[in-house]
């Protein structure tokens, strides 16, 4: 096995810098679509089935040779067991048709069996392993981004129902981010027990939040999911907390091994201040529609401002939009490739 990804997740030296990138199988691929649209069935019923999921996470890795895959899946699959009724509607993204608003909306969420529950997330990620020739991530949402989902009832601009939930009710809020909290944490440690070699947590919506709150109101169920997980499997967890720039000083705290950086800070500005971490990121996920020459420069000086990191992992500072043409994700993974080979 290829395994200079899980090198550099530990800071161990490797002779090249790994790249994979956030999103990878997904729209922008006609291949994904295709798969997508075979059978007629909808963007879960993809989700629920273990053959074409495992179908289309090989197919970014072995297109473009990334140096890890990422379990085909979604942030809000384990809500549904929990109790949530959730749809994707096309152009509108994920939707919960009941959104979380009183204690009793609270206490009617269950914490499912991950096993028992999602059975066909264990059975993609077995697939997976036997066909897999690099690593394999396993991932969840952060509980915060998961609860904003629950309370709006889908995306959001600015956030009105969830924070007035922290400042009205906190209580409530508390309640429910426990329960999202024990949910994930079962979740993570299902899939490292069926063979996920990395976990990384999504908080994709981390930058909305003031410092102080996100201290109070995020920071503490991410510690409390990493360290039960220290506590059943050693595999590297990485934490990725959106437009976190103006929070290194608090998501450094969340006992991960590598935090995932976006594009709006400058990552050697980063690297000085996340101390003992592996950073991973953070190409702007639009640089991918520069001219070739300009994106490999962009590419060369992101690898160079890099290069006093304990580790480095080459992504995009967020998920790869659908208009991407496909060339260019593999004009990036080759120049990380070239750029970073060390004599
Ligand atoms: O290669 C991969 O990364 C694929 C696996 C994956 C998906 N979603 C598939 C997906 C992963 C890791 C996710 C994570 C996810 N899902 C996040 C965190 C990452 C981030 O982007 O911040 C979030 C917030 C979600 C919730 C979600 N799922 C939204 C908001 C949407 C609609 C918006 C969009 O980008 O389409 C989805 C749908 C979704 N998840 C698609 C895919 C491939 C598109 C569905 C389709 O085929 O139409």
């Amino acid at each position: 096995m290829n395994d200079t990804f899980l090198k550099a997740c530990r800071g161990e030296k490797t002779e090249y810098t790994p790249v994979w990138i956030m999103r990878q199988a997904g729209r922008y691929l006609p291949q994904y679509l295709e798969v997508r649209g075979r059978g007629k069935g909808t963007f879960l019923d993809l989700c629920k089935d273990p053959a074409r999921c495992t179908e289309v996470t090989l197919q970014p890795v072995d297109f473009f040779n990334m140096d890890a895959a990422i379990l085909f899946s979604d942030i809000l699959i384990p809500m549904e067991p929990m109790g949530m009724n959730l749809e994707f509607h096309e152009g509108r993204g994920p939707v919960f048709t009941d959104p979380i608003r009183s204690r009793k909306d609270v206490e009617a969420l269950v914490i499912p069996d991950p096993e028992a529950t999602m059975p066909f997330v264990m059975e993609t990620i077995k697939l997976l392993r036997a066909e897999l020739k690099v690593p394999l991530i396993g991932f969840s949402g952060a509980p915060f981004t998961l609860a904003t989902y629950l309370i709006e009832g889908g995306s959001s601009k600015v956030f009105l129902e969830t924070k007035k939930m922290m400042f009205q009710a906190p209580e409530l809020y508390h309640n429910l981010l426990q329960k999202i909290t024990d949910c994930t944490s079962l979740y993570l440690q299902a899939q490292a027990k069926a063979g996920a070699q990395t976990l990384q947590i999504f908080d994709s919506w981390a930058g909305i939040l003031a410092p102080v709150d996100y201290a109070r109101f995020a920071l503490p169920y991410v510690q409390s999911i990493i360290n039960d997980l220290r506590k059943v499997t050693d595999v590297p967890i990485i934490y990725f907390a959106n437009n976190g720039s103006t929070l290194i000083e608090h998501t450094m705290t969340a006992g991960a091994d590598v935090l995932g950086l976006d594009w709006r800070i400058n990552i050697k500005k980063a690297i000085a201040r996340v101390g003992d971490h592996v950073v991973q990121g953070n190409l702007d996920p639009i640089a991918l529609f520069l001219p070739e020459e300009d994106l490999k420069q962009r590419i060369k000086q992101l690898l160079e401002d890099a290069r006093e990191a304990k580790g480095h992992i080459f992504n995009l500072g967020h998920g790869v939009v659908p208009q991407t043409p496909p060339d260019q994700v593999r004009i990036t993974v080759d120049a990380v490739h070239e750029f970073s080979a060390r004599a």
